[in-house]
C-alpha cells in the first residue's frame, strides 16, 4: 500500500503566478476544489498512511520560464509540484472557452448563457491531451491518479488507453445536470465527455441527484444500464457513487480562538455595536445570486423600517475569471446596484451595505463569520458551497443563523438550515428577519445538529471514503476481469 503514488490533477495549481511589472507575484489560488485538497492534503498522518509520494499536476497560467523563475519562491509544501503547460490561445479557449463558458453555465442551469464553439472543443481537448502527455510520462501501474473537475472530463479515458493498469479516480465539484440539460450539447460531444469519465474506476458526485442523473445520460445517450451504481464497460466495473466534499472542521472550530480571529472579530464588533451583521462572501459569478440577496436584503430592510440603521450587510466578492465578459459585466451590475442602494437607503450616519471586491484571508474570513449574526448563502445553482460549511464549523459558540439556497448540494447536509429558494425574494426577506430575531437557544440547536454532522464527516473523511471506494471497485474489478 505505502509504496502507492498519488498524482492530483486539476485545472489550477493551489497557487496563481501573476505578472505585475516585471515582478512575478505568487498568491494562494481561490475556490472549493483547492481549499478542499489542500486541507486533505494539510493532514500528514492520512497521506502517511496511504501514499509514499504526493504529486499535484496543474496549469500554472504562465510560461515554463515564468514557472521556472516563481518556482524558486514557492513555500515548501509536502507535495511535488508537475506544471503542464499549452500555448496561451490554447489555453483561452480551453479555459475561459469550453469549461467556463460552455460546461459551467450548461451544468449550472444557465443554458442561455452556454456557448457551442467547435473550435473551443478542441482546445479544450487538447489541453487534455496535454495533461495526458504529461502524467503518461511519471506515471506506471499501481499509481493512483485523481482527477478533479469539470476542465478535464476526457482525461480518464486518455490515460486509460495509454496505461489500462492505472487506478484512476474522477471527482466532479459541481452539479451534474438532467438529462434534458446536458443532451443541449452536441451529441458527439456529449458521448466524448461521457465516455472520458468512464475511463475512470470510480465516478464520485457530491449528491445522489447529480450521480442519478449522470447515470441516467449514460443509459439514455450511450445505452449503459447499471447494477447498484456499478457499469460495465470495456471489460471494466466502474463504480458510480455520492461523496459529500467537506471541510478541516478542526481548523475552522480552533480558528475561533486565533489571536487574530480574535482580533478582527472584537473589531467588527465594536466598528457595527447596536447593529446586526449579515454576512456572505463568494467568487465573483452569475451563479452565486447576488443580485437576488442584494434585492431580498432591500425588500427586507422596506418591510421593516425598525431595522434601519440597525442592521448592516457585508459583502464580500471575490474576483473570478475576469478575462469572461458575463463575469465582468456582473461586476458592474453589482457596483451600480450596491451604489443605488447605499445612496438611497443609507445616510451620512448609516451605510447598509460594506462592500468589500477582494479576497480575505483565512483569519479575516473566520473573524466575519464569528461576528455575524446571520450568514446569508444564496445560489442559485451550487455544487457544494463549502462556505456554508466553513461559517457552521467555525461557530465555536453556536450563535449565529445560517440561511441557505435550497440549490446548493450543501442543504441536503445542512438541514437544519434556514432554506429559501433564491428566486424567491419575498422568502429571503422572510428569512433575513426570521433568523435575525431567532432564539438563542433554537441558533444553538440548529448549529448543533450542524456541526456534529460536519465533524463526522469532514474532508479526510470524504478523501477516505473516496479512496476505500476506489480500492474496492479495482479488487472487485480484478475478480471481474480474471472469471
Ligand atoms: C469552482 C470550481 C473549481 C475552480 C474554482 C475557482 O470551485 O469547481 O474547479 O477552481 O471554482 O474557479 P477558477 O476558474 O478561478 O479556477
Amino acid at each position: 500500500m505505502k509504496s502507492r503514488r498519488l498524482f492530483i490533477i486539476s485545472n489550477r495549481l493551489p497557487m496563481t503566478i501573476q505578472k505585475e511589472g516585471n515582478e512575478l507575484t505568487v498568491i494562494p489560488s481561490a475556490g472549493g476544489l483547492i481549499t478542499a485538497i489542500n486541507n486533505y492534503l494539510k493532514n500528514s498522518k492520512a497521506n502517511a498512511n496511504e501514499f509514499s509520494e504526493t504529486f499535484w499536476v496543474g496549469m500554472p497560467c504562465c510560461n515554463p520560464a515564468a514557472w521556472t523563475e516563481a518556482a524558486k519562491k514557492l513555500p515548501r509544501s509536502k507535495y511535488t509540484y508537475l506544471p503542464v503547460f499549452t500555448s496561451s490561445k490554447t489555453y483561452d479557449q480551453y479555459y475561459n472557452g469550453f469549461s467556463n463558458s460552455t460546461i459551467w453555465p450548461l451544468f449550472h442551469y444557465f443554458p442561455s448563457f452556454t456557448e457551442y464553439n467547435t473550435e473551443n472543443y478542441h482546445c479544450y481537448v487538447q489541453a487534455n491531451a496535454a495533461f495526458a502527455k504529461a502524467l503518461i510520462k511519471y506515471a506506471r501501474p499501481g499509481d493512483v491518479i485523481w482527477i478533479h473537475d469539470y476542465h478535464l472530463l476526457p482525461l480518464a479515458q486518455m490515460l486509460r488507453t495509454a496505461l489500462p493498469e492505472l487506478t484512476i479516480g474522477f471527482f466532479l465539484h459541481i452539479p451534474f445536470p438532467s438529462y434534458e440539460i446536458f443532451r443541449l450539447l452536441p451529441r458527439k460531444w456529449q458521448e466524448e465527455l461521457l465516455y472520458g469519465m468512464l475511463g475512470a474506476d470510480l465516478v464520485g458526485f457530491h449528491t445522489i441527484d447529480y450521480t442519478a442523473h449522470f447515470l441516467q445520460c449514460v443509459r439514455m445517450i450511450l445505452g449503459l444500464e447499471h447494477d447498484m451504481h456499478v457499469i460495465e464497460h470495456e471489460n471494466r466495473l466502474i463504480k458510480v457513487d455520492v461523496f459529500p466534499i467537506s471541510i478541516d472542521f478542526d481548523h475552522f472550530n480552533n480558528g475561533y480562538d486565533h489571536e487574530q480571529v480574535v482580533q478582527t472579530r472584537t473589531l467588527i464588533q465594536e466598528k457595527f455595536s447596536h447593529k446586526k451583521i449579515i454576512f456572505s462572501v463568494d467568487r465573483l459569478d452569475y451563479t452565486k445570486g447576488v443580485s437576488n440577496r442584494l434585492r431580498a436584503y432591500e425588500l427586507f430592510l422596506q418591510r421593516n423600517p425598525q431595522f434601519k440603521e440597525k442592521v448592516v450587510f457585508i459583502l464580500v466578492i471575490v474576483p473570478s475569471r475576469e478575462g469572461i465578459s458575463k463575469y465582468t459585466e456582473r461586476k458592474k451590475i453589482f457596483d451600480e446596484m450596491i451604489g443605488k442602494m447605499n445612496s438611497t437607503m443609507g445616510n451620512i450616519h448609516w451605510q447598509p451595505i460594506i462592500y468589500q471586491y477582494n479576497s480575505v484571508s483565512f483569519e479575516e474570513m473566520v473573524g466575519l463569520y464569528t461576528a455575524c449574526d446571520l450568514a446569508l448563502i444564496t445560489p442559485l445553482r451550487d455544487g457544494m458551497n463549502l462556505v456554508a460549511k466553513e461559517f457552521v464549523a467555525s461557530r465555536k459558540d453556536k450563535k449565529g443563523v445560517l440561511v441557505l439556497s435550497e440549490m446548493a448540494g450543501a442543504a441536503r447536509e445542512l438541514t437544519s438550515a434556514l432554506t429559501i429558494n433564491p428566486n424567491d425574494v419575498d422568502e429571503v426577506a422572510d428569512k433575513i428577519l426570521e433568523g435575525l430575531e431567532m432564539p438563542e437557544d433554537e441558533k444553538m440547536q440548529r448549529l448543533e445538529a450542524m456541526r456534529n454532522r460536519l465533524k463526522q464527516y469532514d474532508v479526510q473523511a470524504w478523501a477516505v471514503d473516496f479512496f476505500n471506494q476506489l480500492h474496492q471497485i479495482k479488487e472487485k474489478q480484478r475478480a471481474f476481469q480474471v472469471k
